[in-house]
């Protein structure tokens, strides 16, 4: 008999030794101690056959046993509770000295905006105001205010979306549109700029949207020169693309400007010596300025005897194009993350 027990304790010494979880220790007081079959017990059972003297002598070492391996059961018990209580702590627990935090994502600029208020900055040390205005405006401010009477063809360069249920208005086509408003404020002389979005009913491709963005300027004074204007438009060009940047001005038909010019800058890639960005003319347009027709004065409530004032307005999606070598203007509003991204 004793050998059995010394059996039952080597077995029980050597899955203690095994278990890791309170799963674990269960199963092994079920293996020994379970009231049906346990190892132990059935070895107790066997007792009722035994004469007294044996009974008495097998008995105290049995319970020596019994007594011996559930102490080990209840420390093991106790051990394996803390270490579980101390896994728990440590998921749930936050380190307060944790440096690097997880990475979240940040939104950023979109590189219209960079420009603008970079040219904003610009436009600002030079004296400019920053105003803004309508984007669902009157046809009066968007046409005929600048000189583009109803029924003129030069409607036709801007077709539009003009608003079904009520005609006397139009999603504005330039920021021109601002002129006539901002010489009603009357406070001369003056140096304005207007950056905002336009609209134009356009089939759109590589250069070409529906839906843009421009930065209107101009500057009313009492002796205002076409050099002054052409001073202000080269500060711009150099201060995006660089000192060596040249501009050339052509002339171009625009009602509300006489003389009026259509602005390019030397190609920034190739210096003007021709490239694929601009077509192998060395040139790029960006803009279309002039000396504000007297007529937009007297709109405005200006006398055009006393005082000049000449005007521009840039493409700033075109400007941004050439400013990061983006060959297509629609990318700006495509939403492509992979775009955007990369400013
Ligand atoms: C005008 O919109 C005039 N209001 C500019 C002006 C202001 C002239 C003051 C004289 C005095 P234009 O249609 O050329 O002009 O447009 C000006 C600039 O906007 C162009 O040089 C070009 O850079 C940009 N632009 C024109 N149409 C589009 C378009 N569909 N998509 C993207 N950019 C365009």
């Amino acid at each position: 008999m004793n050998e059995k027990l010394k059996h039952i304790r080597e077995s029980f010494l050597l899955g203690i030794a095994k278990v890791s979880n309170l799963i674990g220790l269960d199963e092994l007081e079920q293996k020994f101690f379970s009231r049906k079959s346990g190892e132990f017990t059935l070895l107790m059972k066997e007792l009722k056959n035994f004469s007294d003297i044996q009974k008495k002598e097998f008995g105290a070492a049995a319970n020596n046993l019994k007594n011996e391996l559930e102490a080990m059961i209840s420390a093991k018990k106790n051990d394996l509770k803390l270490k579980e209580s101390e896994n728990l702590a440590e998921k749930e627990s936050v380190d307060v000295t944790q440096s690097k935090l997880p990475k979240k994502e940040a939104g950023h600029l979109h590189p219209i905006t960079i420009i603008q208020n970079k040219l904003e900055d610009l436009f600002t040390s030079m004296g400019f105001q920053i105003e803004d205005g309508p984007e669902l405006e009157s046809d009066y401010y968007n046409f005929t205010a600048v000189n583009i009477p109803e029924d003129h063809p030069a409607r036709d360069m801007q077709d539009t979306f003009y608003i079904k249920d009520n005609p006397g208005w139009v999603m504005r086509t330039h920021t021109s549109s601002m002129q006539v408003r901002a010489m009603q404020k009357g406070a001369l002389p003056m140096r304005v700029i207007i950056p905002g979005r336009v609209f134009r009913n356009e089939s759109t491709d590589a250069r070409h949207e529906h839906t843009f963005y421009q930065i209107e300027g101009f500057v009313i004074d009492e002796s205002v020169s076409f050099a002054d204007m052409k001073g202000v438009l080269e500060t711009v060009a150099k201060y995006l693309y660089g000192d060596k940047t040249k501009i050339r001005l052509r002339p171009k038909f625009y009602p509300f400007v006489e003389p009026g010019v259509n602005g390019e800058v030397s190609c920034f890639l190739c210096q003007g010596k021709g490239c694929r960005v601009c077509k192998h003319t060395g040139w790029l347009e960006i803009f279309g300025a002039g000396m504000i027709h007297p007529n937009v004065l007297r709109e405005g409530k200006i006398d055009p005897e006393k005082y000049q004032g000449f005007a521009f307005g840039f493409g700033l999606d075109r400007l941004v194009m050439l400013k990061y070598g983006i060959e297509d203007v629609r990318l700006f509003q495509s939403g492509d993350i992979r775009f955007l991204n990369q400013f």
